[in-house]
């Protein structure tokens, strides 16, 4: 055992084992956690994503994320979390975040997670999130934060009055996924900064405490729709907390409403062009095309082989058809979801047991690798 894995053993054998499989710099190489029986896939790497109750899913958290961690239930274990506590970092009514973190949890279920695959939960429900945020709020550089472009968006103009929360958001979310040792974290392409200060704050852990407790992270960002545009504005992520619904589609939207947003959207005057090259400068066109594509399992030059010289009117129409066909089965299965409250809450509960099983040992060796006196 190297002198710095020495001196990171302590209770709970969290430290002493390295991460099978994980290409981490030997000085990053990974402890993992205690072996436990669970009825999800025993594999080598440890996969944690997470999504804000903050509105209803949109089809860019499904395209862009949701839609991949399904498949990652039976190679990996996994780990998925409905971020509450990221969400009130801007304000949320009360009773709307309740309704809006199960409507969530179902969204994801209908997606389909399976909470006997996964591990699925409410990210409150589990203390070690917020406990190691609290280290790494004393790890992260102001510097680094100041850097967050996501931070600039969304302040706005009027940064002194946007919350302190959602000021050290990134620090939160690499407690998230480090409270796990996760190391592989599927997300769209806008949440790749967030996770490089993840890195940055786990090297600086390491690196203060003399150990090599954190592991390093590598974002899974799959797909041509890792980023999936407005509905309004081709050069702007589609994004839950739009003001408008029309730049939209949402999970929840019925036939009609799906028809009508993608009959509204925003395009230009030029039919489509017959190759992917066309598609340059008109952000509006390859959005729709990139849509089609992710829906249909194709690539944005096989869409265009079959619809390059189409007007938009035309195109708009297949597409919409398409959507109908692809999101109903998972709007009828969120609405039989949400009709059982407590069966849903049930779930929840019990894997923020599962969560908790691993979480909360680590959170303890990362508070005693600070110097905190043990509880107990
Ligand atoms: P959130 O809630 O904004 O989005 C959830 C996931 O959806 C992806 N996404 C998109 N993908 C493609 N096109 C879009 N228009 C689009 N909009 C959203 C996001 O990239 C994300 O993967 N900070 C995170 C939540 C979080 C988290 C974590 C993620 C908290 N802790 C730890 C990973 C690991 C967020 O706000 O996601």
């Amino acid at each position: 055992m190297s002198a710095s894995a020495r001196r990171s053993s302590g209770p709970g054998l969290i430290q002493s084992r390295p991460l099978d499989g994980t290409a981490l710099p030997a000085r990053h190489s990974a402890p993992r956690s205690p072996k436990r029986s669970s009825p999800m896939a025993q594999t080598n790497t440890r996969v944690f994503s997470g999504i804000q109750p903050s509105g209803v899913p949109t089809l860019g958290n499904y395209l862009g994320a949701i839609r991949n961690w399904v498949p990652l239930q039976d190679t990996h274990e996994a780990i998925y979390c409905v971020v509450d506590l990221h969400a009130i970092t801007v304000w949320q009514d009360p009773k709307e975040l309740a309704r809006q973190t199960r409507e969530m949890a179902a969204a994801l279920i209908a997606c389909g997670l399976d909470p006997a695959r996964c591990t699925l939960f409410i990210q409150s429900h589990v203390h070690a999130h917020a406990r190691l945020a609290w280290i790494f709020n004393c790890v992260a550089r102001l510097g680094w934060l100041n850097r967050m472009t996501q931070f600039k968006d969304k302040a706005g103009k009027d940064r002194e009055a946007a919350s302190s929360g959602l000021y050290v958001y990134p620090n939160l979310m690499a407690a998230d996924i480090l409270t796990y040792h996760a190391t592989k974290v599927p997300v769209g392409d806008d949440q790749k900064q967030h996770l490089e200060l993840a890195n940055d704050i786990a090297q600086k852990f390491n690196h203060d405490y003399g150990v090599t407790f954190f592991p390093l992270i590598e974002p899974l960002i799959q797909g041509i729709a890792a980023r999936v545009m407005s509905l309004r504005d081709g050069t702007k992520k589609m994004s839950k907390s739009d003001p408008s619904d029309q730049s939209r589609i949402n999970l929840t939207d019925d036939q009609d409403a799906i028809a009508l947003k993608i009959r509204r959207a925003k395009t230009d005057p030029e039919p489509l062009p017959e190759s992917e090259a066309g598609l340059e400068g008109r952000p509006e066109a390859r959005n729709l095309v990139g849509i089609l594509a992710a829906i249909t399992g194709e690539t944005h030059a096989g869409v265009l082989r079959h619809h390059g010289g189409k007007g938009f009117g035309a195109f708009k129409e297949v597409l919409a058809e398409a959507l109908v066909a692809h999101l109903g089965p998972i709007r009828a299965e969120m609405n039989r979801l949400l009709q059982d409250p407590a069966a849903l809450d049930a779930a929840l509960r019990q894997g923020a047991e599962r969560a908790d099983a691993i979480a909360t040992p680590i959170c303890d060796e990362a508070e005693r690798l600070v110097g905190f006196l043990p509880r107990k």
